[in-house]
Order: structure tokens, then C-alpha cells, then sequence
């Protein structure tokens, strides 16, 4: 329900369209595909829109629950266990989109994932996010 609010608030999957598409648009034969990272995946519908949208581009989720698809993802979607907290060093430079929605209460230095992020976006990658400050 939450994925379908925030679709029709944004009119789809993401604002900054055209930005979007610049990042994932398809490469050259022999270069490295576009790559997505949803942190906090929650349910997966998300991860599954985009992979559906960009066939050719490698959406991976994160999240601390694996998500409880009803219908197996496509291909070029998979999921990966992991707590954002730990550190996102591990992708450095992996990455042509981030996406974080509505994960704020489960992340300890927000700040902290932001320069990460930083380190996980290839050159001229875009970060997506739709959440608030909510350490009362
Ligand atoms: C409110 S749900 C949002 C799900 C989805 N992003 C959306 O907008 O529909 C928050 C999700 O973030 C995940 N989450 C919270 N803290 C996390 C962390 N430290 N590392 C990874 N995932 C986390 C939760 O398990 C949950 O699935």
C-alpha cells in the first residue's frame, strides 16, 4: 500500500526522470550494465518495477528482512540480506542509482549513510530519496 501512495505521489517509480534515465541507460556491448540499489527494500515492489522498466540494468535490494515477493523476480533482480549500518563500503563504486524510502527509523547516523552513498555512486549517478528526520 505504501509502494502505491508513493507512486502516485511521484507519478511513478521516481521523480528526476530524465536524470534517471541518462544514469541507466544501456552501454556498450562489453562495458559494465547499469546497476540499481534500493537500501531498505522492504517488500521488493519497488526493485521489481524498475528491474521490469530496465531490463538490461542489475537492481539489487538490501534489506535487514528478505522481501515476500507473492511472484519470483525478474532475472536481473536480486536481493541481498545486509544492515545499512554496517557500512556500505563494500559497493563503492557499483552503483548508477541509490534509493532509499522510508528507512529513517532504522538507520543509526543518517548523515553517515549519506557519505557512503557518496562512495557507492559511479560518476554522474543519482540519489533518490523519499524520507525525513525522525529522531524525535
Ligand atoms: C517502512 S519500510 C519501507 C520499505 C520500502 N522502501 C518502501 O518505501 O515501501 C522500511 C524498510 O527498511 C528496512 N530497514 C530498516 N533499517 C534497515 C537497516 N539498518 N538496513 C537495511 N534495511 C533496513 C526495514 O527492514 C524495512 O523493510
Amino acid at each position: 500500500m505504501q509502494h502505491e501512495m508513493l507512486k502516485k505521489m511521484r507519478n511513478g517509480l521516481f521523480l528526476a526522470d530524465n536524470d534517471v534515465r541518462r544514469a541507466l541507460a544501456p552501454r556498450e556491448e562489453g562495458e559494465s550494465q547499469p546497476a540499481v540499489l534500493d537500501i531498505g527494500s522492504g517488500s521488493g515492489l519497488w526493485m521489481v518495477g524498475m528491474a521490469k522498466m530496465f531490463p538490461h540494468a542489475e537492481i539489487v535490494g538490501m534489506d535487514l528482512a528478505p522481501a515476500n515477493l507473492s511472484e519470483s523476480p525478474p532475472p536481473n533482480c536480486r536481493f541481498e540480506c545486509d544492515d545499512v549500518n554496517l557500512g556500505l563500503l563494500h559497493c563503492r563504486g557499483g552503483f548508477d542509482v541509490v534509493h532509499v524510502s522510508c528507512v529513517a527509523q532504522g538507520i543509526a547516523n543518517y548523515r553517515k549513510m549519506l557519505d557512503e552513498i557518496t562512495e557507492v555512486l559511479r560518476p554522474g549517478g543519482v540519489f533518490l530519496a523519499v524520507d525525513g528526520d525522525v529522531h524525535l
